[in-house]
């Protein structure tokens, strides 16, 4: 069960095990900045690839952009993030000047010092910079606080070029920043971060049975890849919280040790952006049906997903510590476990020989070379077989090949299996074959 110390475990897990590491650490870290190390970087492409495979692969009418970072400053005027629509109203202490957003202080106290807050006053959240070398208004310009925007201006091209009919989708992932004015709670709310956003076009009349396929598909997305039904939640957003863009929203949340919050939005955004931006640029990005007898602004259903904050969700929802551990050899330890869908995790076999003896040595480095053609594998032979089964089961590997003296004779190896620590010996012949029906198959998402 999770308690009060679980964030605080996994956060040092996955800096310990190579997942995220505090930017800038050197220098004190920076301003809830976050590196992903190697099993991250990992960890993250796959989390890509398993929404474009079920986002854009899968669906013939969805297509990809990458859009820029930067884009024309008018953007933001037409979007509604200049206006108040993207400021968060703040109070600031006056004692220890800690900033915090009005909602998370009451009467007026400083929730760290106790001291006398400001009056409220709004703050845009997007993070500006200058483009050339004179710093002034006529060269400001946004990073970006949502990706999807380009994909709003480049609406007409994809629609030219590619020679689409509506409904159709345009999905896009990149980051996004937003000036937040308390970032928290680890991955779930940075400054930096990356985005996986798909608007779907479609006509007035069948926006609302798009967004019911929509919801359910990324709900479905989340129970294939391991996620606990009983720790996702939808959550209809009430009018007085709406996004400026948004007609309806409905919020994936997962339970976190911190509670439940957001890790998905699905919103129909109306014709809100084509409508608007239509309108400030002076181009027409109105749909003209097949007959040319029709002319009108597409509406759009949005899902949108954090990066960082799903791998964060995925990871607590695999994170198991069993004290004592699981068998009689580490009694008394405590033993952690990443019961991460293989799909996910970083390292989905791990190669060891037994000992390091040379003839053990080059059958394993043999071994992993056969596998790591179609498997993301990770070969290692430092440490006793027992703390080479941890740290695999730390980080959320699914199974292990062990390579020992009988598979010199016998021309086997021992699988590993991450839940039930049972082995079995299977051929070389038929190891990737048998490797890969066991990790379709055997996943279970349950402590033993
Ligand atoms: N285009 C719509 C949009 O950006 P949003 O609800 O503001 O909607 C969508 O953000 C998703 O982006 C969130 O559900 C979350 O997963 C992620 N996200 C937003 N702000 C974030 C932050 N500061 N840090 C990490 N992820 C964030």
């Amino acid at each position: 069960m999770a308690n009060e110390n679980t964030m605080k475990e996994i956060i040092a897990l996955l800096k310990h095990r190579g997942f995220v590491y505090p930017s800038s650490e050197i220098y004190g870290g920076f301003g809830a900045s976050y590196d992903y190390g190697p099993l991250g970087c990992e960890m993250i492409n796959n989390i890509k690839q398993l929404w474009k495979q079920d986002i854009i692969r899968e669906h013939s009418q969805v297509v990809e952009t990458d859009g820029a970072i930067i884009l024309n400053p008018k953007t933001w005027e037409a979007s509604g993030h200049l206006g108040s629509g993207f400021a968060d109203s703040l109070v600031e202490c006056r004692q220890c000047h800690h900033r915090f957003k009005t909602e998370e202080v009451v009467k007026s106290i400083c929730p760290d010092c106790g001291g006398q807050t400001t009056e409220p006053r709004d703050y845009n959240l997007m993070m500006k910079t200058f483009i050339g070398p004179v710093e002034d208004t006529h060269n400001q310009a946004y990073l970006r606080p949502e990706t999807c925007q380009s994909i709003f201006l480049d609406f007409r091209l994809v629609l030219d070029s590619m020679r689409m009919k509506l409904p159709f989708g345009i999905a896009q992932i990149g980051k996004s920043f937003r000036n937040e004015i308390n970032p928290k709670n680890f991955l779930y709310r940075q400054r930096e971060f990356e985005q996986m956003e798909m608007e779907w076009f479609t006509p007035a009349d069948e926006a609302d049975k798009w967004f019911e396929y929509w919801k359910e598909r990324r709900w479905n997305w989340y129970l294939s890849l391991g996620m606990k039904k009983e720790n996702l939640r939808f959550r209809e957003v009430p009018k007085e919280e709406l996004a400026h863009y948004a007609k309806r929203a409905v919020d994936v949340d997962y339970h976190f040790p911190f509670g439940w919050h957001e890790i998905e939005g699905i919103h129909n955004r109306g014709d809100f952006d084509l409508r608007n931006h239509s309108e400030h640029s002076g181009r027409d990005l109105s749909y003209k049906n097949t007959d040319q007898s029709e002319s009108y602004y597409p509406h759009v259903i949005e899902t949108s997903a954090g990066v960082g904050r799903l791998m964060l969700a995925f990871i607590c929802d695999a994170y198991h510590k069993i004290e004592g551990g699981r068998d009689s050899e580490s009694k008394r330890e405590e033993e952690i476990i990443l019961q991460l869908s293989p799909k996910l995790a970083p390292i989905q076999v791990a190669v060891f020989p037994l000992m390091k003896k040379p003839e053990l040595i080059s059958l394993a480095q043999n071994v992993f070379q056969n596998l790591s053609g179609s498997l993301r594998c990770q070969y290692d032979e430092t440490g006793s077989i027992g703390k080479r089964y941890r740290r695999q089961d730390e980080i959320g590997t699914p199974l292990a090949v062990t390579i020992d003296f009988d598979s010199l004779t016998q021309n086997d190896v021992t699988i590993r299996d991450r839940v039930s620590m049972k082995q079995v010996r299977v051929k070389y012949d038929s190891l990737v074959e048998e490797i890969k029906r066991m990790l379709l198959g055997g996943f279970k998402n349950n402590e033993n």
